[in-house]
């Protein structure tokens, strides 16, 4: 207990400090997606590496045939009565999103700010910094003061960093199933999630599965005048939005044949517990000026994000989008599509039914090409779990409310294979907001949920060291 108070105080005394930290990651713009960034994500490898080398782990970047991962390691406490210290294997990804419309942005998106409201509460504004830069930092910053108070770390520690996450890890399970012994611990703790208010801190329990493509829809052999084909001419454009209109009924249901299989209703007491959490439709769509839950009639938008699937439309072009006007019938049309998946619903089933939905509605003289961007399954962790139960009270220390259960409409593929590859359980502990914009302009932290998320992970990592 005295080296948990003190390493709390080394993490509030250095709090400027690891601001500086974040921000040198932070400047570094490590967009997975874009092959144009890709020394960029290399760049934000080496420098994470470099800093778990300097506070004692055996650190190192790793090739993939991607972007490269970390992996770090720390040994334990020497074993207590013949037992030895418990091993965590903690897992992040430095890689960012595309910062489009970057005209949106108020300030630069890799040139991070710290800005003061008027009630003197403070954020981090930068892309990456919520998602998911400055919530690996918490982790790192608590085993880095455990290191400069107790000379150690009260478990033995895994650090498992990935620059892909952003863009379907298309590098992940390979290097999983090469680095099986290396990577496996008692327990994965991941901090990719948000809590569920400023005040209230959260344990997910379930994750969203995705499905993601890419269709390509074909028609003429080139571009045509409007004028002169007009009529006569199959366009693309309206093709491809006629089948994505398809897709959903005036009910928000997706009508794609087979799409519900393996969807439950979820258990009663699962309902009670959202419904106790007193969330309104109103207040959780209000923060993004909106109003009318759009999704299945009669569903509150937390069963709409937490426990049911979904079809979106992500991006959609062809034709001409330019400045001024052009009268033309494109030669193709595309859209990038993705699923989010509950239950037992499976990816490859999903992609299949949706390209059968596409190709049965496809008119003569039309053709269309799939491009997969990756594909996993929902997630659910069990409620009940030691090891949950410990983070649980340790964050009902920290923050000003308890900590509460809850499921998280968002995906986060890495999980679902930790469990499938190493048979490793994860713990879901993440100090997000609704409010940070991740994937959006303009996206932030806020300065509580870096500083308190730190001494989170130190009660946390206390509390497991404990066994
Ligand atoms: N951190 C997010 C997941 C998330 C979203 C958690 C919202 C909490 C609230 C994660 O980095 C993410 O965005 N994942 C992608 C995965 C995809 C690209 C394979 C997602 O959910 O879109
Ligand atoms: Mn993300």
């Amino acid at each position: 207990m005295a080296d948990l108070d003190s390493v709390l105080g080394c993490l509030d005394l250095n709090l400027d400090r690891s601001v500086e930290r974040l921000s040198a990651l932070l400047r570094i713009p490590s967009i997975s997606t874009d092959p144009a960034y890709r020394e960029q994500c290399r760049l934000a490898a080496e420098f994470l590496a470099g800093d778990l080398s300097a506070i004692g782990f055996e650190a190192a970047v790793r090739e993939t045939p991607g972007h490269p991962m970390v992996v770090a390691h720390h040994a334990g406490p020497a074993p207590k009565n013949g037992k030895p210290a418990p091993h965590v294997l903690f897992y992040g990804h430095y890689d960012v999103q595309p910062v489009d419309p970057v005209s949106e942005w108020k300030t630069g998106p890799f040139e991070p700010v710290v800005e003061e409201r008027t009630d003197g509460t403070k954020r981090i504004v930068a892309r990456g910094s919520a998602d998911d830069k400055g919530q690996l930092m918490t982790f790192i910053e608590a085993c880095r003061a455990f290191k400069a108070e107790t000379g150690g770390l009260p478990c033995r520690v895994t650090i498992f960093l990935e620059g892909e996450e952003e863009s379907g890890s298309p590098s992940l399970n390979p290097f999983l199933d090469a680095n099986r012994e290396e990577l496996s611990a008692d327990v994965a703790l991941v901090c990719d999630t948000n809590m569920w208010d400023r005040e209230t801190p959260a344990i997910s329990t379930g994750l969203r599965g995705l499905v993601g493509e890419e269709i390509v829809v074909k028609a003429a052999s080139r571009d045509l005048h409007s004028g002169y084909y007009g009529g006569a001419a199959r366009n693309p454009i309206h093709v491809l939005a006629k089948i994505l209109a398809d897709m959903r009924d005036d009910d928000g249901r997706i009508t794609i044949p087979g799409f519900y299989d393996g969807v439950e209703e979820l258990p009663e007491d699962v309902k009670e517990s959202w419904q106790a959490l007193g969330l309104s439709d109103e207040t959780f769509l209000g923060e993004v000026g909106l109003k009318v839950p759009a999704g299945e009639t009669g569903r509150s938008v937390l069963e709409q994000t937490w426990s049911r699937p979904t079809a979106e439309v992500n991006g959609i072009s062809g034709g001409y989008t330019g400045e001024g006007f052009k009268t033309v019938i494109a030669a193709q049309a595309t859209a990038k599509v993705s699923f989010r998946l509950v239950f037992s619903q499976d990816p490859d089933a999903i992609r299949a039914a949706f390209r059968k939905f596409v190709e049965d509605r496809l008119p003569e003289d039309c053709n269309v090409e799939f491009h997969p961007h990756g594909g996993s399954p929902a997630i659910q962790l069990p409620f009940d779990s030691p090891v949950l139960q410990k983070a649980r009270v340790a964050l009902s220390d920290e923050w000003p409310n308890p900590a509460v259960m809850i499921g998280m409409g968002g995906s986060i593929p890495v999980v679902g294979e930790f469990k499938k590859r190493l048979g490793m359980e994860s713990l879901l502990v993440g100090f997000g907001l609704a409010d940070d914009a991740i994937h959006s302009p303009n996206e932030k932290y806020e300065m509580s949920s870096f500083h308190k998320g730190q001494r989170s992970w130190a009660r946390i990592l206390a509390a497991l060291g404990e066994g």
